[in-house]
């Protein structure tokens, strides 16, 4: 059975990546096919002719539409075959999906399940400050994980990991003992902490200028199905921790966008954004090298879950205190799942039980 959530925006990939060329990638399962037309709007067709099967990313583009590298045939932007070499009818089962995109913050998003249902601005988790020019932006970085995504969310909102994994990076005992508090909402989780009155840590005491103690914050953030971000920073002990003030001290906004590729791999899209030396060049180098870094950390780590996974057929044997928030976006992944498969109706006649 699939772990994938249809209904939902991906990212595809990166704008930058997707021009007059074809750029073919397995997304939730599926080969598809992405280019841009000639009016620069993005466009993603299923990479297979219906014919025999032939990736149409061997193929060419003529204009804004696709010819096969086997026998010719061509297809629109929306998937419909407009020519068959050698014949004037067009059978009706010669056509591709096309899939709804969308760009927002510097990438194309993807919609892979029912058309219908594709609202871009219901869904797509918002970005704080993207686009503001007191905020520095790292974006366009990719990493392939070799994990199901939903390790890869687990350790998203798992503050504990960071102690042990990340040593060599982000982590430090000083967070060890405080407790990490979870809320869900209808299609997020967070988990958070606050770490008061305490010196800050190495990267904020080189990049900040505070005279004593402060107040820290770690808040995970998921969307459903696989956005994840962390709110991080810290204010002078004994300031308010209203958004205005903890925009006026140190923070940053850390964005994972995962995409399924298969069963045992994702797409790891991610961004960074931050308010301290918005735009030094220097400082922007060192947030790509510690973040890369420490996402190769986890992918290592995930890599070998995933190993064990399949040997054992199994995802864990134990459950701990620190799975409280990873349990909860399992559970919610499951049921918007079983709403997804459930049959036509199913969810009419829920209602109308309940
Ligand atoms: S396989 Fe594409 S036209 Fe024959
Ligand atoms: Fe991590």
């Amino acid at each position: 059975m699939t772990t994938f959530v249809k209904n939902a925006w991906y990212v595809a990939a990166w704008s930058r990546e997707v021009g007059r060329g074809f750029l073919s990638r397995t997304l939730l399962g599926e080969q598809v096919l992405l280019y841009r037309r000639l009016d620069g709007k993005p466009v993603a067709l299923v990479d297979r002719c219906p014919h025999k099967l032939a990736p149409l990313s061997l193929g060419e583009l003529k204009g804004d539409t696709v010819q096969c590298g086997y026998h010719g045939m061509m297809f629109d932007c929306a998937g419909a075959c407009v020519r068959v070499p050698g014949q004037t009818n067009i059978p009706p089962t010669a056509r591709v999906t096309s899939f709804p995109l969308v760009e927002r913050y510097g990438a194309v998003w993807i919609w892979m399940g029912d058309p219908e249902l594709a609202d871009a601005g219901a869904t797509i988790t918002e970005v704080p400050h993207y686009g503001d020019p007191d905020w520095g932006l790292v974006d366009g970085n990719y990493l392939h994980f070799k994990s199901n995504y939903l390790n890869i969310t687990d350790n998203l909102v798992d503050p504990a990991h960071t102690t042990y994994v990340h040593k060599n990076t982000i982590g430090n005992s000083a967070g060890e003992d405080v407790g990490v508090k979870v809320e869900q909402g209808d299609s997020h989780v967070l988990a958070y902490r606050w770490i008061k009155e305490a010196a800050p840590v190495p990267l904020v005491e080189k990049m900040a200028n505070f005279k004593g103690l402060t107040d820290r914050w770690q808040y995970y953030y998921l969307h459903l199905p696989s956005t994840s971000y962390v709110d991080f920073g810290c204010i002078d002990t004994g300031v308010e921790p209203t958004e205005a003030n903890k925009d006026e001290g140190f923070r940053s906004f850390s964005f994972n966008f995962l995409t399924p590729e298969t069963e045992a791999t994702t797409h790891y899209f991610w961004l960074h954004l931050r308010n301290y030396h918005a735009h030094d060049a220097e400082v922007s180098t060192d947030v790509v090298r510690l973040m890369t870094l420490t996402f190769e950390e986890d992918a290592t780590l995930l890599e070998h879950v995933q190993r064990e996974q399949e040997r054992t057929g199994v995802r864990e044997y134990t459950r701990l205190g620190i799975d409280n928030a990873p349990a909860r976006i399992r559970r919610m992944v499951d049921r918007l799942i079983a709403r997804e498969q459930a049959p036509a109706g199913a969810e009419a006649e829920e209602v109308a039980g309940s």
